[in-house]
């Protein structure tokens, strides 16, 4: 599995995603404002590698302040790399983390360290969602019925996935692909569709990437083709990440999601968001109070290396969408699965 960011001595390495999947490159950040630069233009992204990036990018902001400027550093680093992007609340909450822990030791060391255990703890978050998720996958069996692909007999276990919630959007082992991969592990199998996911591709680019790099068997469809996959009977489960989670099961993630889950509901067929528990935000009580980032109409009209749009022609471009709690079948954390009523399982998680 390639990692997302590594951490060298002197700068946090990112594996550059706008790369995917022709070239592995990787790019050496070694100041905050490099940070902000690769956490907007999508260098890194999925919710949790950009809280762990951000983490990073606040001790390169304030390694060589003075005791005298520390505080003041600390503040301005933290609400600048706050406005890199608005949707995950991984992001605040990691750069959140780090800030106490800044002004708790006084040290820029301990945000070091502190960033450190953030890239060891998602590892583990996102494994422990993949035992959780591989479980349900088990007792769904599949909405095809049986238990297809899980176990060693049947045929594979189809899932529908949409964006990159993946290896490539944590540290490493993914929250949606997760269960794929633990599944994998243990001997079930799995096929994936993977959504496009327009306007940047992050499904045909880098989860499809992923996946063949794992051996897991994938095929891509353009956004459009679901609703075909599913009404065929070609697929068992949906699974998406988020990038935030409101109080009542409300859940964001990219722009199309929304599209999955009805179809899904429309076909019977269940759709499962993997959310660690730092994407979920108690403080806003439904999805209507997510900030949805909006982003340059030109990765609209110029996707693909080509000019796909008439000039001047209006553009929309929100970069997230909300999937109301009721199209949701459950919601798989790393301290367990919890289903409706979300309000109630979703605070039992987080205290
Ligand atoms: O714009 P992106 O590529 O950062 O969007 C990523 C997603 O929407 C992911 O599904 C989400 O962040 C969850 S990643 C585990």
């Amino acid at each position: 599995m390639l990692q997302t960011i590594t951490w060298t001595g002197t700068a946090a390495r990112l594996l550059d995603q706008t790369r995917l999947p022709s070239e592995t490159a990787y790019v050496d950040v070694v100041d905050e404002r490099q940070m902000w630069d690769a956490i907007k233009r999508l260098v890194v992204r999925g919710a949790p590698a950009i809280g762990v990036a951000a983490a990073f990018g606040v001790y390169l902001g304030i390694k060589d302040a003075t005791p005298d400027q520390f505080a003041t550093r600390l503040d301005a680093v933290c609400e600048h790399l706050k406005t890199s992007r608005p949707t995950a609340v991984n992001l605040f909450w990691a750069i959140d983390r780090v800030r106490d822990v800044a002004l708790r030791t006084g040290t820029a060391q301990a945000v070091l360290d502190e960033s450190l255990r953030m890239l060891e703890e998602d590892n583990a978050v996102c494994r422990a969602i993949g035992d959780h998720g591989f479980k349900l996958l088990q007792e769904l069996g599949g909405g095809s019925g049986g238990k297809a692909g899980l176990d060693g007999e049947t045929p594979p276990l189809n899932v529908l996935t949409h964006c990159n919630a993946g290896g490539l959007a944590t540290v490493r082992y993914g929250t949606a692909l997760s269960p794929i991969y633990v599944g994998a592990e243990r001997g079930a199998r799995f096929h994936v569709f993977a959504d496009e996911t327009r306007p940047l591709l992050q499904g045909s680019r880098i989860t499809a990437y992923e996946l063949k790099q794992n051996g897991i068997p994938v095929t891509v469809i353009c956004d459009n083709m679901a609703a075909t996959v599913m009404r065929d009977g070609k697929v068992d489960a949906v699974i998406v990440g988020t990038d935030r989670v409101a109080a009542n099961g409300d859940v964001a993630n990219k722009i199309g999601t929304l599209n999955v889950a009805i179809l899904a509901k429309h076909f019977g067929v269940p759709f499962l968001v993997a959310a660690p528990t730092s994407s979920i935000d108690l403080s806003l009580a439904t999805g209507d109070q997510i900030p949805i980032e909006q982003r340059d109409g030109r990765e609209v009209s110029e996707g693909m290396g080509r000019i796909t749009a008439p000039p001047d022609v209006g553009i929309y471009n929100p970069a997230f969408d909300v999937t109301p709690a009721d199209l949701v079948t459950a919601i798989i954390t790393e301290r367990g699965v919890v289903r409706p009523p979300y309000t109630e399982g979703l605070r039992a998680v987080m205290t």
